[in-house]
C-alpha cells in the first residue's frame, strides 16, 4: 500500500478518502498523529501529517522513528514524502523537484533503528538514497498530469528550526546541495533500512537565504502562499501517481 507522509501544507489529503483511523504504537513512541487510512484514485493509500494533524511539532522534534516503523507495520510497500524546501540553487519558488540526492548535515536524531542493541552491527547501503524506480514513476505521473516536476537535485537536511545564515547557503551550495529542508533526514534512511522504496516530492517555497528575494531576508508570508499553490499539484501528481506506485517484480528498496 502506498504511505504519504504529508509535510507542511500537506497536514490533510483531500485526495485520501479516509475510511479508517489509527493510533499506532511502536517501540519508539508514538508516531506524529494517528494513520489514516483510505484510498486515492481508488487505490489504497495511508497518511500520516509529519508535524501532527494541528501542525505542532517542529522538525527537530519530529519521531522519525516512530513514523517510519509505524508505516512500515501497517503495510507501507512505498512511502512518498512531501515537504517544502528552499532552493539554493535552479529551482525557484513554486517549482517541484524529485531530488536524487542528500547531503545530511542534521545533528542529535535518531536516525537509525540499528542502535547495536541486539549485539550487531549494520551498515546500510545508502548510494542512491531515493528509490530509482520510485522517482521514474514520480516523473510518469507528473507527466500523465501535465505537472512539470524536475528531475534531480542535491536534498541538504538541516536541523532547523532556524533558518540558514547566507553563509551557510553558501557553503551548502559549494557541497552541492541545491535544495535546503528540514526534514529529510532521516526519514530517507530509515525507510531505507526498513527496506521501503522511498521518494521526496518537494515543493520549493522559497529562495534560500541570501539568494534573489530572499537576500536580505526570507518573507515568511510569500513562502504560505507558494506552498499552498505548490500543494494543489502535488494532489493533482499523487491521484497519478497511487495506480503506479507499488513495487512490482524486480523493483528494489
Ligand atoms: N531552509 C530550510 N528549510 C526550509 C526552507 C529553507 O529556506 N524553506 C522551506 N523549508
Amino acid at each position: 500500500m502506498l504511505a504519504i507522509i504529508g509535510g507542511s501544507g500537506l497536514t490533510q489529503l483531500s485526495t485520501l478518502a479516509v475510511t479508517r483511523r489509527e493510533v499506532v504504537r511502536t517501540p519508539y513512541g508514538e508516531p506524529s498523529a494517528p494513520l489514516l487510512f483510505g484510498s486515492v484514485a481508488g487505490r489504497p493509500a495511508m497518511f500520516l501529517a509529519r508535524h501532527g494533524h494541528g501542525h505542532t511539532i517542529p522538525p527537530h522534534r519530529v519521531n522519525y522513528r516512530a513514523n517510519l516503523w509505524a508505516l512500515g507495520a501497517r503495510g507501507a510497500s512505498s512511502v512518498v514524502s512531501v515537504a517544502s524546501v528552499g532552493g539554493i540553487r535552479g529551482a525557484s519558488p513554486g517549482a517541484l523537484v524529485v531530488p536524487d540526492q542528500i547531503i545530511d548535515y542534521t545533528s542529535g536524531r535518531a536516525s537509525t533503528f540499528f542502535d547495536g542493541e541486539e549485539g550487531k552491527v549494520v551498515h546500510t547501503d545508502f548510494t542512491r538514497p531515493y528509490t530509482p524506480w520510485l522517482r521514474e514513476r514520480c516523473l510518469a505521473a507528473a507527466a500523465s498530469a501535465g505537472i512539470a516536476l524536475a528531475n534531480g537535485g542535491v536534498y541538504g537536511a538541516v536541523n532547523g528550526p532556524r533558518l540558514e545564515t547566507a553563509a551557510e547557503i553558501d557553503r551548502m551550495d559549494r557541497d552541492g546541495a541545491t535544495l535546503v529542508g528540514m526534514t529529510g533526514m532521516p526519514e530517507a534512511i530509515l525507510a531505507r533500512e526498513l527496506n521501503l522504496p522511498y521518494v521526496a516530492i518537494c515543493v520549493v517555497v522559497n529562495h534560500a537565504a541570501g539568494r534573489a528575494d530572499s537576500r536580505e531576508a526570507i518573507s515568511m508570508d510569500d513562502l504560505a502562499h507558494t506552498l499552498a499553490s505548490g500543494i494543489e499539484r502535488v494532489r493533482a501528481l499523487l491521484d497519478h501517481l497511487a495506480p503506479i506506485a507499488v513495487p512490482g517484480e524486480g523493483d528494489r528498496p
